[in-house]
């Protein structure tokens, strides 16, 4: 029964969609448990750029089959989009999507702006929370419901006013601009529960890719400033319809660094000038919504409130090739709150918003890593940076990825 979980292990954009990629080469399955298209996961393969948003990112690869589980919100046209995106590159990626999944329509884009306009929560504006809004109140729209075409129009006939919020569009003439989605998205909906229990049966390899990160999970991150699922190793049997049991290894996607797109506080943000430097270096600008990202110290608080969530069996530092760029390196491993130094991180966000962090520096390494596939062969200050870690957080280093490209990743011991 192997199977691994990605999870990002800080506010998203960790690089989970590259180690997804890397990791997926000997694997069935690549599943997506929750989220939506607020995801942007991007892959370098082959001198190629790929920014995935729904599909997981096992899609490059032909022999793997790929789901989007039942915890997903999809929007039918994105995902559309995305499959024709990829075929026009020469890709075929084997899809198959949960009859249970709930489905974003334009309705929750409008209302996702609209509460925005006083929440500011700095979100996506993809309808993800408005979409899992209707999931909880009972009135959202399934896959399953959305592919069979008499039972799309009862659900409209049904629900249309309740769910319907801003849209001044019928919902005859909604149904009919949704007909051709029907048609390419219906012979690829099905019980994706069954299917999985099936590979576990039979011994198939699986890998469950998370979206967003720990700190944006609605029971653990930094709430209100989160997105409205759960991107935690927690979030992967009800999303996935898998029984807990069937997630083996936890792999915790950590950043070199810390980013952030949207608002909230952040305890760990760097100063400007600095956090220049690194969104030129690494393309710190948002995936799906092209917005610079707010830039921070290596966050261990952050990190030892993930790890008690995740429990990881080792982590994946992401970026490493980024700081090179610096003289001296800053971890944070406390926060100053009313005089006195707290390891975890509190719950309240006016108590969060006083937090101040406690740094412990360290020599840089001023050297090009990007090139270097052995652990060996890496720079002594490097090497101390991630033993730092390590012994912060109680967490093996099991992969540094020191480039975007799948060939950019040194594994210290084989996880999958
Ligand atoms: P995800 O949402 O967790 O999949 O991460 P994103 O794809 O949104 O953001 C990660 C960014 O860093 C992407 O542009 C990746 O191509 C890039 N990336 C991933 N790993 C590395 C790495 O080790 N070094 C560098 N320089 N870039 C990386
Ligand atoms: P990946 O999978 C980074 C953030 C948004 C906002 C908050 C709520 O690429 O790591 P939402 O649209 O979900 O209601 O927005 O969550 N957010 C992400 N930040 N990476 C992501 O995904 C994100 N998905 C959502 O910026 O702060
Ligand atoms: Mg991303």
């Amino acid at each position: 029964m192997p199977s691994i979980a990605i999870i990002g292990a800080q506010w998203g954009d960790e690089g989970k969609g590259k180690i997804t990629d890397f990791l997926s080469a000997t694997a069935d399955y690549v599943v997506r448990f929750q989220g939506g298209d607020n995801a942007g996961h991007t892959i370098h393969s082959k001198g190629q750029k790929y920014a995935l948003h729904l599909l997981p990112s096992g899609a490059l690869r032909d022999a793997t089959i790929n789901i989007l589980g039942n915890g997903m919100v999809i929007n039918p046209e994105a995902l559309v989009e995305e499959i024709d995106m990829l075929q026009s590159l020469g890709k075929h990626p084997h899809i198959v999507i949960s009859n249970r999944a709930h489905v974003i329509m334009p309705y929750h884009k409008l209302r996702d702006q609209k509460a925005e306009d006083t929440q500011n929560i700095g979100t996506t504006l993809k309808g993800i929370g408005p979409a899992y809004q209707d999931k909880a109140a009972r009135v959202g729209l399934r896959m399953g419901t959305f592919v069979d075409e008499a039972l799309f129009k009862a659900y409209l006939d049904q629900y249309y006013d309740t769910v319907k919020g801003h849209l001044n569009e019928s919902k005859e003439r909604l149904f009919e601009t949704y007909q051709p989605y029907i048609e390419a998205l219906k012979p690829r909906v099905k019980d994706t529960s069954v299917i999985l229990a099936e590979a576990f049966k039979t011994n198939k390899r699986v890998v469950f890719e998370g979206a967003q990160g720990t700190m944006l999970d609605i029971e653990q991150g930094s709430y209100p400033y989160v997105t409205s699922s759960s991107p935690t190793a927690a979030g992967i049997p009800a999303g996935a319809g898998v029984a807990p049991k069937h997630v083996g290894q936890v792999l915790g996607i950590v950043k070199a660094y810390n980013s952030r797109v949207g608002e909230g506080p952040f305890v760990s943000e760097m100063e400007e000038e600095k956090a220049e430097i690194i969104r030129e270096i690494a393309h710190e600008f948002g995936t799906t919504t092209g917005r610079p990202r707010r830039i921070g110290y290596l966050d261990l608080v952050a990190l030892k409130h993930a790890h008690r969530i995740n429990h990881f069996d080792a982590f994946a530092i992401t970026l490493f090739d980024v700081l090179s760029a610096f003289d001296t390196l800053k971890l944070v491993t406390g926060y100053q709150l009313d005089g006195s130094v707290i390891d975890y991180v509190p719950a309240e966000l006016e108590t969060l918003e006083k937090c101040q962090p406690v740094f412990q520096e360290m020599p840089g390494f001023k050297e090009d890593i990007s090139h270097l596939t052995d652990w060996n062969a890496l720079p002594q200050a490097a090497r101390n940076y991630l033993k730092a870690i390590e012994d912060i957080t109680g967490v093996p280093v099991g992969m540094v990825s020191v480039g975007p490209d799948r060939r950019q990743t040194i594994s210290m011991t084989k996880i999958f």
